[in-house]
């Protein structure tokens, strides 16, 4: 872990001021992997500066898409006209980085017949197994090799619309099959589909493109298949993963941050419970103003779930905030079997958790009888004090890092490179908001 990584927290003071979030992590890595369908240059603005785009335009570079900075700072312009194979030695170079280059499939077999696919990375939450990607892919007519160094997947037929059911609705899988429909021959129709604002940003960019999408209320979603797409011109939804993590920063720290582009109809499951917790929000046309509001804060029971659930990622920046609510608060995570792993670095600091492998919710979740822990019981409200805390995942970390800043006295977080996957800028914001931080 070089110095860099490690960041000493002098915490205590609410963090107050403003912010801005720019485009969302889980989109935009994912609308530049659709610009290699075009056969025109794309076009996308709102592009913030973190490791998970720095990731996908190398993959993209090396794979003969040229990209470039564009008009404005910003955006970025992909010209995939002269997309080529890659060595497979340069790619395998990513192997772990990221869950983004499994995207690719679809794409590059429609444009070079073949892909290979590094070993994926993303934060460790759970198995993240990638059994849904493949079965859909193969329901398309691609074969798949494993191979010790990744995937090869090739379409000696080429690829064809197909009825796929997905056993649990997927974010990762959807945009897998968005991305291989779009251009496949014939229709495709996808049940039990993610409907994540991320994903209907995504609809958008290959309708732009020239897609023809449907999207039904029950979770089904129609493709017919054209064979040829244009670039697209398009400005990213902003990070509403980004914009949740800061307003349960400014209610642990009893603050009041103004989170300039956060946007109420993305988020409008999390202001619900912002608002159940006791958290005021008022929300302008440039962004939403969070903050504490000098009373005490209520404990709740919550559940996360899949859109328009309340979001995992939302989940352990809140149960922060949750240590100094009143009572007893009961979370059920039911997206990931392991994503509450980061509490036990929060009784560290004083907070009062105690995690279960029941299911402590009214949904029966496909980790009940699994002994996975999955479900957390949060008393408070407990006064935090400094610790020394080493960050798990993106998320976890950055509730790692919420946490040092509302306990009194110093923390050493270390290993907070990994924030530079998805916080763009985060030790200048932290600045900008009036916390005391130094490397
Ligand atoms: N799953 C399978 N098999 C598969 C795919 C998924 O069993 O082939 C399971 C997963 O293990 C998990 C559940 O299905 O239990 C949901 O996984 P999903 O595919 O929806 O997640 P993902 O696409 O890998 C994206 C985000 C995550 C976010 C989830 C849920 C990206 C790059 N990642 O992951 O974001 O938590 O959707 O909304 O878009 C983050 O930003 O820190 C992050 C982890």
């Amino acid at each position: 872990m070089s110095a860099e990584d490690v960041l000493v927290v002098s915490g205590g003071n609410p963090l107050v001021g403003e912010i801005t979030v720019r485009g969302a992590k889980n989109l935009v890595p994912k609308a530049m992997v659709a610009a290699v369908l075009g056969d025109d240059p794309s076009t996308l603005s709102n592009v913030p500066r973190i490791r998970d785009v720095e990731i996908v335009r190398n993959l993209l570079e090396l794979h003969g898409v040229t990209v470039r900075d564009g008009l404005s700072s910003d955006s970025l312009v992909l010209d995939p006209t002269r997309v080529e194979r890659a060595a497979v030695a340069d790619i395998e170079v990513h192997a772990g980085a990221s869950r983004i280059p499994i995207l690719l499939c679809g794409p590059l077999l429609h444009r070079l017949g073949r892909a290979f696919i590094p070993d994926l990375g993303g934060c460790r939450i759970g198995d993240r197994p990638i059994n849904f990607h493949l079965d859909a892919l193969r329901q398309f007519g691609a074969v798949v090799e494993k191979r010790p160094e990744g995937l090869l997947l090739s379409a000696p037929q080429g690829l064809s619309g197909t009825r796929i059911s997905l056993p649990y609705p997927s974010v990762g899988t959807t945009e897998q099959v968005l991305l291989t429909a779009v251009r496949a021959s014939g229709a495709t129709e996808l049940l039990n589909a993610a409907v994540e604002p991320e994903i209907i940003d995504l609809i958008c960019v290959l309708q732009k493109m020239g897609a023809i999408i449907n999207l039904d209320t029950d979770r089904t979603i129609r493709i017919e298949g054209v064979s040829r797409l244009s670039g697209y011109v398009h400005d990213a939804l902003p990070d509403r993963m980004e914009a949740a993590s800061w307003a349960c920063a400014a209610l642990a720290t009893g603050g009041d941050v103004f989170v300039r582009n956060a946007r109420q109809t993305d988020l409008m499951t999390f202001l619900n419970v912002f608002r159940r917790v006791g958290g005021e929000f008022s929300v302008t046309r440039d962004g939403i103003r969070f903050w504490h509001p000098g009373s005490k804060l209520a404990s709740i029971a919550l559940e996360t779930d899949v859109h328009p659930g309340f979001m995992t990622d939302w989940q352990q920046p809140l149960v922060v905030a949750l240590t100094q609510s009143t009572g007893l608060s009961i979370v059920h995570e039911t997206v990931y079997e392991n994503r509450l792993g980061f509490t036990s670095a929060l009784v560290d600091l004083g907070a009062q958790i105690q995690a279960y492998s029941e299911c402590l919710g009214p949904t029966p979740c496909r980790f009940g009888r699994g002994n996975f822990v999955h479900s957390a019981v949060i008393s408070g409200p407990s006064p935090l004090h400094g610790a020394d805390l080493t960050v798990p995942d993106l998320r976890g970390g950055f509730s790692y890092m919420i946490a040092a800043l509302a306990a009194s006295g110093r923390s050493t977080v270390r290993g907070v490179g990994i924030f530079r996957r998805g916080y763009e800028n985060f030790e200048a914001k932290l600045e900008s908001l009036g916390a005391s931080v130094s490397g």
